[in-house]
This record gives structure tokens, C-alpha cells and sequence, in this order.
């Protein structure tokens, strides 16, 4: 009988990437087993389509034109009527969240899925924590059952769901979790083949956030909302202890204007700051990432004499469901793919482990704006929405985001203990802080308000 790994030699071979078999024969059964599994996997037809594109190199595209978008706030007209419709639909449970966490952290060093780093000012809550916190302060407050879909990749997923079992999924019901995973791809070297980071093992990573529309369709989780009645997607990032995924006013602007999908903004801290810039790309809502901001866009100045492209991405969107299944209508989602350049743990000819120069493919969720038919951005305040954790020192760290949670702890409790933290669950206004007056509790880290256990 034929071994499932010498039925693959033919199609990888006609597709140039017969290198992959090189070393299979120090391979043991088993491991042939996984690599035959792990090669099937792989889309021939892409990893070409791939390739070309890396062969084509930056196209000789014309500069598209850029211009800042429209920007709603709070503040603006109909503000009242927008956040009464968002909290109608929170209320009726037409929202469902979804956290994207299939990255791999590897700017801030931290072993393990991101979502378990720490950020709690006084304690050790994690960001999947925070985010579980807020999520259920939500359900709380407007009387809905939450339900959370977490993205995960291949090389997290286990982690995280072990995560979650460890520490009681955070207080949500087990049905009203829903993890899945997003694709991974293969990676490639500078001549398109695909790079082995083992003798029997294929370099693959995440395809990017824009993974996550795809996913939600390929998981079920389209049909999960669908049975639960969840009309619209709460997208939000794990690097940001700070999001507010069920904000009502967000909610409610980008449902009363009609919109498939929406984005918060900050206006960025300086021209440096590396966060994508929505604006108008050829007439079209868009982001252009950091990396792909031109100095002269980056640095123009408006008449005020801010920064012109000043709407910076905070990565939180809302999405409607009928349109993430529009776009996954035909097969395979067709998002632009963007390269990424890194240096990749791989192995020589002879089998040896080594560096190389290699090329990550991976599609934006912000690239889906250009898709929809109608879209809101609305601008919201830095200090109170906005504090990723990226890098281990320096701007948005783990230092600023926890002196950030401290600050707002600060405001909500009115409290000038120098590190205020106060749990989602406890009080997110000096309002609700007052009328709920909750015990604090001094610690030698400083000033708490925990959650009722
Ligand atoms: C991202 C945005 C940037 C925005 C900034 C705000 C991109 C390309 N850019 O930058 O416009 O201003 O956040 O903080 O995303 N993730 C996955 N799967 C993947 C890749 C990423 O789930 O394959 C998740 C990560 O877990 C993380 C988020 O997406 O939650 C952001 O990824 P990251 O690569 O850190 O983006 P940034 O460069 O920080």
C-alpha cells in the first residue's frame, strides 16, 4: 500500500516544493504520519499564488490617494438616540464578542498565549481576565448572557483552552464560550519554497487577523450566533486590558447608520506611533498600516496643526454577522495578502538547524472595510480605551498599561492611592463605584476593589 506520505510526492514535486521530502527518511513512523497530515494541509494552489507574488515584488502601483475619514464622537448629534439603540440591542443579546488572540507575542517575549500575561496594577489578573471581567460587567449591567468566541491559532489553542479550564473560564458558563482556531500557512523562502523547520516539519504561522472572518465560517461560529439570535460581531484585540467590547454608544452608531463594519480611533500620540491610520484610500475607508505609511503622510500636519492622518487604529470593530457571511460566500475569503519579512528558525540541506531570511504571509481585518457597505468610525478617548501591551519596556508596555488601569482606577473611585485597581465587575464609572460602595482593600501593591467571588 502505498504510505500517505509518497502519495504527496507528486503534487509537491509538479509544484516545485519537492525539497519538503528531503530528510523524511530519518523519519520514524510516526512522525511520517504527522508529516503527511501536516502536508496535506497545505493549499498548493496559494502557497503558489504566494510565491508569485513574492516574485513579483512591491508592484509598481500608482500611489493611491489618501484622505482623513469622516470621524463620529460622543458629543455629536443624535449621541442619545445612538446609545439607547446600542443598549436596546446589548440588552436583547443581538451582540456577540470576539477576541482575536491567535498572535504569538513575540515582541514582548512572553511564552505562552498572550492572554495570560499579567497586567493587573495590584493583583496578577491577566488580560483574558480583564477582558472576561468586562464582558460579564456588560451582561450585568444591560441584562444579557454574554457569549464570548476567542480566536486561538494551532500553536496556542490547547494553552488557551487549558487556560481557561484552569481558572474557572473566568466565571463564564462553559456553553458560552466558543474557541476556535484560525489557518496557518506555510512560510516561504526568498525563492517562494516552502521553508521545513524540521526534518519533518513545515515552518507554518497564523494568516493574520483577516483569518479570523474566515475561521468564524470554516468553526461554525457564524451558525453558533445565528442560533443564539447574534446579529453583530464585537471585534477586539487581547493586547488591550482596556477595550470596551459593549459599548453601547459604538453599538448604536454603527447600527443606526447601517453599517457592516465600524472602527474605534484614537488620534495617535505622535507621528511615530506605530497603530494603522484609517482614511479615505482612493475615495474607499481603509487602514494603512504603520509600516506602509509614507514619512510625508506620517508627518503632514492639518491647518490646527495636528497630525493630518491622525486616526489611529485601535483594532476594535464592530462587524455584522451578515456580512462576514457575504464574505465567505464562494469558497475562500479574498483578502489582500501582505508579506512579512522575518528571520526564521529553519533547517540547512543537510538537515542542520539554522537562520534564514523568510517571508510570512498574512491578510488584515481592517482590509475587509473596503468591502463594506457602509462603515462608522468614531473616535474615543486614549486614556480610557487604549493601552495595548506590546513591547516588554518602553511605550506600551506592561509598565504603561498597568500605570493606565491605575489611573482609571483612580478616576472611577475617586481614590489617590498612587495604584488603584478596580475589577470591571466591582464599578466602571464614579457613578456605579458610589452607589455600589464597595470594601477597599489595602494591599502593599496598593489600593483594590476586587470582583464579589
Ligand atoms: C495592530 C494593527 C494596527 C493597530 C494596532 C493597535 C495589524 C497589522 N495592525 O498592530 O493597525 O493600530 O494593532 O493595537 O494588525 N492576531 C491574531 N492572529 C494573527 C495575527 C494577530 O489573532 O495571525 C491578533 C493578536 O493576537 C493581537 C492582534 O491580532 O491580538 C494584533 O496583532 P499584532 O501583530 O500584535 O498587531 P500590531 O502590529 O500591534
Amino acid at each position: 500500500m502505498t504510505e500517505p506520505l509518497d502519495a504527496l510526492r507528486a503534487p509537491f514535486e509538479s509544484a516545485g516544493q519537492g525539497h519538503v521530502f528531503a530528510h523524511v527518511d530519518r523519519l520514524g513512523p510516526g512522525e511520517r504520519e504527522t508529516f503527511a497530515r501536516e502536508l496535506s494541509a497545505i493549499d498548493l494552489d496559494l502557497v503558489a499564488k504566494l510565491g508569485a507574488k513574492l516574485a513579483g515584488g512591491a508592484a509598481a502601483a500608482q500611489s493611491p490617494s489618501f484622505e482623513p475619514p469622516v470621524v463620529v464622537r460622543a458629543g455629536d448629534g443624535g449621541e442619545g438616540q445612538a446609545r439607547a439603540l446600542g443598549e436596546e440591542l446589548l440588552a436583547a443579546g443581538k451582540v456577540g464578542f470576539v477576541l482575536v488572540a491567535g498572535g504569538q507575542g513575540s515582541r514582548l517575549g512572553f511564552n505562552g498565549p498572550k492572554g495570560a500575561f499579567e497586567v493587573g496594577p495590584v493583583t496578577s489578573k491577566t488580560l483574558f481576565e480583564w477582558h472576561a471581567a468586562r464582558i460579564l460587567a456588560a451582561g450585568a449591567r444591560h441584562g444579557f448572557q454574554p457569549t464570548w468566541y476567542i480566536m486561538t491559532s494551532r500553536a496556542n489553542d490547547a494553552e488557551t483552552r487549558a487556560f481557561f479550564a484552569g481558572n474557572g473560564r473566568f466565571g463564564f458558563p462553559e456553553d458560552d464560550l466558543f474557541f476556535f482556531s484560525q489557518d496557518m500557512l506555510p512560510a516561504l523562502d526568498g525563492e517562494g519554497r516552502i521553508v521545513l523547520a524540521g526534518p519533518g516539519e513545515v515552518f507554518l504561522a497564523p494568516d493574520g487577523h483577516g483569518g479570523t472572518l474566515a475561521a468564524l465560517h470554516q468553526s461554525g461560529a457564524l451558525e453558533h450566533m445565528q442560533a443564539r439570535g447574534i446579529e453583530e460581531l464585537s471585534y477586539f484585540q487581547v493586547d488591550n486590558p482596556l477595550a470596551r467590547p459593549a459599548d453601547p454608544l459604538f453599538v448604536g452608531y454603527h447600527c443606526a447608520q447601517g453599517a457592516e463594519m465600524s472602527s474605534k480611533v484614537v488620534p495617535k500620540r505622535d507621528a511615530a506611533e506605530k497603530v494603522g491610520v484609517l482614511g479615505l484610500v482612493d475615495g474607499v475607508l481603509g487602514c494603512i498600516e504603520y509600516s506602509d505609511l509614507s514619512d510625508e503622510l506620517r508627518e503632514a500636519k492639518a491647518a490646527s496643526g495636528d497630525l493630518l492622518f491622525n486616526a489611529g487604529n485601535i483594532a476594535a470593530h464592530m462587524i455584522r454577522r451578515s456580512f462576514v457571511e457575504r464574505l465567505n460566500q464562494g469558497g475562500a475569503l479574498d483578502l489582500p495578502w501582505h508579506i512579512a519579512r522575518k528571520e526564521l528558525g529553519a533547517i540547512d540541506s543537510s538537515g542542520a538547524p539554522t537562520k534564514i531570511p523568510g517571508v510570512k504571509f498574512e491578510t488584515f481585518v481592517f482590509d475587509a472595510l473596503a468591502r463594506a457597505k457602509a462603515c462608522v468610525t468614531m473616535e474615543v478617548e486614549r486614556a480610557q480605551e487604549f493601552s495595548p501591551v506590546k513591547n516588554a519596556e518602553g511605550s506600551d508596555s506592561p509598565a504603561t498599561c498597568k500605570a493606565d488601569l491605575s489611573a482609571i482606577g483612580r478616576a472611577i473611585s475617586g481614590l489617590d492611592d498612587a495604584v488603584v485597581e478596580i475589577d470591571p465587575r466591582v464599578a466602571e464609572t464614579l457613578d456605579e463605584f458610589n452607589e455600589r460602595a464597595p470594601v477597599v482593600q489595602r494591599t502593599e501593591g496598593g489600593a483594590l476593589c476586587a470582583a464579589p467571588q
